[in-house]
């Protein structure tokens, strides 16, 4: 059987190629399960946090894992009217899935044609003259106006124009206007430590973004739908807000660092639970190993049980017997090296789990949640989520309408 996405409204939507998909596990062995109640909860309560500055669903990298077009849906009946991805592929593959709201796309390279995107009706970033000639190029073979965003290196160091070339940069995107060709919708940037507002980077990137905003303005450009925040800068700070915030990882539940979303009274509430039903179970007597190189040894007669789910999945291998899974109403640890398709976790001497019964890798709490395994393996919840592979298939629930309002 090949695992589908089932949408809220019956339709059922490939997770990715289908040749991929039909070599998937079957979901009722393991899957990823999306709450996009718990989406939509998410967003609405961001919408609020942030409002009166618009709340942008940032649904790259196939929503993160959870299912690019999926969440979009569930994103848009919720009311939000912005969406971002990275990749021109991502764009269209939206637009194909029937998407018409306002949708950025932020990252493509110089061979790369935007004829597609403008005619698809995407707002394209450009951080150098010649992105903004491109967009002025694709807006003619098209015959529409291209809608820009122009991106400037406030301090990240990563995508952007920088200073010294962004009168330039403004200055190339002014001509397309009186040209007809292009419109400045906003000017954009990305904060590097957001979730650190005391670093003096943030202060830092602020000055510089409203100099970059004086510039355009001294050019003769009227940037309306300016933005900066992602979702620490927009948990955070205020001052970064503009007139929208790019937020990602809070809509999926998962906090961008520790507390900061608790620190300023946001609850959110996971989206994703990675969970599989026991293969196998089995004793493992004091003194034998468990998994290859047999790194963990049982201290004393103990049961595992045997997860069908790897590396190849996307789950770390740096999990190996460090992270913790949800079992019977417990924790059970991760025992031994984590494979390429399958993990054991100790489920104690006394165990009663039988094969076929539930085990959640990570979820909501009490079970371990993706920040609990980002921290014991060193890395971060983001990571976590979206490294969950194509073999896994996902099964949206809920989805249900749940207006977060009007923006500003
Ligand atoms: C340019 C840009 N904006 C916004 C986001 C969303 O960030 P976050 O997931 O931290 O909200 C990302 C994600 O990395 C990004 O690359």
């Amino acid at each position: 059987m090949a695992p589908v996405n089932v949408l809220p409204d019956g339709g059922a939507v490939p997770t990715t190629d289908p040749d991929v998909v039909a070599a998937g596990t079957h979901p009722a062995t393991a899957s990823a399960e999306v709450d996009l109640d718990a989406y939509a909860a998410n967003l609405r309560v961001l919408a609020a946090h942030v409002a009166p500055a618009a709340l942008m669903a940032v649904v790259k990298a196939d929503a993160y894992g959870h299912g690019l077009v999926a969440c979009a849906r569930a994103a848009r009946a919720a009311g939000v009217e912005w969406l971002g991805v990275a990749t021109p592929g991502e764009a269209l593959a939206l637009r194909e899935s029937g998407d018409e709201g306002r949708l950025l796309c932020w990252l493509y390279g110089p061979d790369e044609d935007l004829s597609p995107l403008v005619a698809a009706d995407v707002d394209v970033s450009a951080a150098s003259v010649e992105q903004v000639s491109d967009l002025v190029g694709a807006a003619a073979t098209t015959e529409r106006v291209a809608r820009v965003h122009l991106k400037i290196d406030t301090g990240l160091h990563r995508n952007g124009s920088p200073v010294e070339d962004w009168p330039a940069v403004v200055g190339a995107a002014a001509e397309g206007e009186r040209f007809g060709a292009v419109e400045v919708v906003g000017v954009w940037s990305h904060l590097a430590t957001a979730e650190d507002p005391d670093h003096p980077s943030v202060a830092a990137q602020l000055a510089a973004f409203g100099d970059a905003l004086e510039v355009a303005r001294t050019e003769g450009l009227d940037p309306r739908t300016n933005h900066l925040a992602n979702s620490a800068g927009a948990l955070l700070l205020p001052a970064a807000r503009h007139q929208l915030v790019r937020a990602g990882i809070a809509t999926y539940g998962i906090d961008p660092a520790p507390g900061v979303a608790a620190s300023v009274g946001v609850a959110l509430r996971p989206v994703m639970t990675l969970r599989a039903q026991l293969v196998a179970v089995k004793a493992v007597a004091a003194g034998e190993g468990v998994s290859y190189g047999h790194t963990w040894i049982a201290p004393a007669d103990t049961v595992v049980g045997l997860v069908p789910l790897g590396y190849g999945d996307g789950v770390p291998r740096h999990a190996s017997s460090v992270a913790e899974a949800w079992a019977g109403g417990r924790r059970v640890p991760v025992r031994g090296r984590v494979c390429m398709d399958q993990l054991l976790v100790e489920l104690g001497p006394d165990a009663g789990e039988q094969v076929g019964e539930e085990v959640v890798l990570f979820g909501a709490a009490p079970a371990p949640t993706a920040e609990d395994w980002a921290e014991v393996c060193g890395t971060i919840g983001y990571e976590i989520v979206t490294r969950i592979g194509p073999r896994v298939p996902r099964r949206h629930h809920g989805g249900a309408r749940v207006d977060v309002g009007a923006p500003a």
